[in-house]
């Protein structure tokens, strides 16, 4: 098994971080949906608190991945024009940055409102800010223009990756695949 990145493929730990990252991703979309139609209550306040440990642990994988990936070689990109790979890199790094700050925000959030994040109830993490109802709508539409933007821009990466793999056929999903896939 081929553990580390390299020049044609991307190696086991960073196809898994990938896989494991957009399985979360999709859950915490998920999550929003079913919290955002429900009235205040106890079904809405679990929801809400599962939502809260899956996004800290996205904020711990995101940057394990980035970590992770000033370890290993950078996979060489399938042939593209100039303006594809730069919208691609455009579209990857806004990925990343959105996963940075969306959790410290939604974190920063819970604080102003005066709600505890308990990590998955194993660990409660400290306030990031103190109670403030005024911190916390600001913190909850910029938590949330964010959110969304995130997904039109996995929208886009999910789209281009399709277009490359089932259009025109170069194999780019089988690089983000184990190998006995093929
Ligand atoms: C990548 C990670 C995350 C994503 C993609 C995400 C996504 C979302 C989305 C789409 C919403 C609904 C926004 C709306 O009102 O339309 C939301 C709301 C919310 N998120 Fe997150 N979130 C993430 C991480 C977090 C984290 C780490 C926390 C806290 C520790 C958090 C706390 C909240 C809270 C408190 C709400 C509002 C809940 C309510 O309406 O009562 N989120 N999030």
């Amino acid at each position: 098994m081929q553990i580390r990145d390299s020049n044609a493929r991307y190696g086991f730990i960073s196809q898994l971080l990938h896989w494991l990252m957009a399985l979360l991703i999709g859950l915490q979309f998920v999550w929003a949906w079913r919290f955002l139609q429900l009235d205040i209550g106890r079904e809405r306040y679990e929801l809400v608190n599962q939502h809260k440990s899956i996004g800290i642990t996205l904020l711990l994988l995101v940057l394990l991945r980035i970590v992770w990936r000033q370890f290993n070689i950078k996979p060489t990109p399938v042939s593209m024009s100039d303006k594809q790979k730069q919208a691609m890199k455009l579209v990857h790094r806004s990925i990343y940055a959105l996963l940075v700050v969306i959790p410290p925000l939604g974190w920063a959030m819970s604080s102003a409102g005066g709600f505890t994040v308990n990590w998955f109830e194993l660990m409660q993490l400290p306030a990031l800010l103190e109670q403030n109802d005024a911190h916390k709508t600001l913190l909850r539409s910029i938590h949330a223009t964010f959110a969304w933007l995130l997904f039109v821009v996995l929208g886009g990466h999910i789209l281009m990756a399709g277009y490359h793999h089932f259009y025109l056929k170069d194999g780019l999903l089988w690089r983000m695949l184990p190998r006995w896939k093929r």
